[in-house]
């Protein structure tokens, strides 16, 4: 089994990071390989350009992407961790997902409607909010790292299997509490993976 890791936060000593490095080690314990994809430290290019998707459509994709994409394609599972900005994943994660999820890559149109062609594989969205649970319902943040990841990204794309996980109030919480934030992702691995 092979696992994808793609992570987005700029520091390195981020409760995120954390979360990242609790992921790996526990997919490691169950004997999967690991391949880190840390986007800041690659400084990966977020945007999605004209050639960019020119290509995707004439089949003469970007090296860049193409080398990303291959990383998607070896993958059993993808996990992916960032925290929520602005109801969203950072800007670097968005644009990982605008060029490397590109049309004939991880998806076509046909004449019944939109297919999926990552078939088979397992998709994890891991996130962070500074938002309390109670005021995440309240507004719907609940709902838009499911919708707008495990659903539109892991969903469209045909995975076999998906989900999603927001850990809230991150900024207020005890460092006991931050620890049962790191068990639960823990447990999750566990179950999932
Ligand atoms: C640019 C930016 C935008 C943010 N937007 C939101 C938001 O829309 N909702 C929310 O609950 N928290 C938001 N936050 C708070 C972060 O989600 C929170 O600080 C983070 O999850 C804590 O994890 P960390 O310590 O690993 O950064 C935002 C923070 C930043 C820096």
């Amino acid at each position: 089994m092979k696992a994808l890791l793609v992570y987005a936060h700029p520091n390195p000593l981020s409760f995120n990071a954390a979360i990242a490095a609790t992921v790996k080690e526990e997919l490691e314990k169950k004997g999967i390989e690991v391949k880190v994809k840390d986007l800041y430290a690659m400084n990966f290019n977020p945007v999605l350009s004209k050639a960019d998707l020119e290509g995707t459509h004439t089949g003469n994709v970007p090296a860049d992407i193409k080398a990303e994409q291959e990383d998607v394609r070896n993958a059993d599972i993808i996990v992916m961790v960032a925290p929520i900005w602005w109801y969203s994943v950072p800007a670097i994660m968005k644009g990982y997902m605008d060029r490397v999820f590109s049309i004939g890559f991880a998806y076509e149109y046909t004449e019944s409607g939109p297919r999926g062609l990552l078939n088979g594989k397992k998709g994890l969205i891991i996130t962070t909010a500074g938002a309390d649970e109670k005021t995440a319902k309240e507004t719907g943040l609940d709902k838009v790292v499911d919708m707008g990841i495990a659903q539109a990204l892991f969903g469209f794309c045909g995975f076999s299997e998906y989900k999603s996980k927001i850990f809230y109030a991150v900024p207020m919480v005890s460092d006991e509490e931050r620890r049962n934030m790191l068990s639960e992702v823990r447990n999750l691995i566990q179950n999932f993976a």
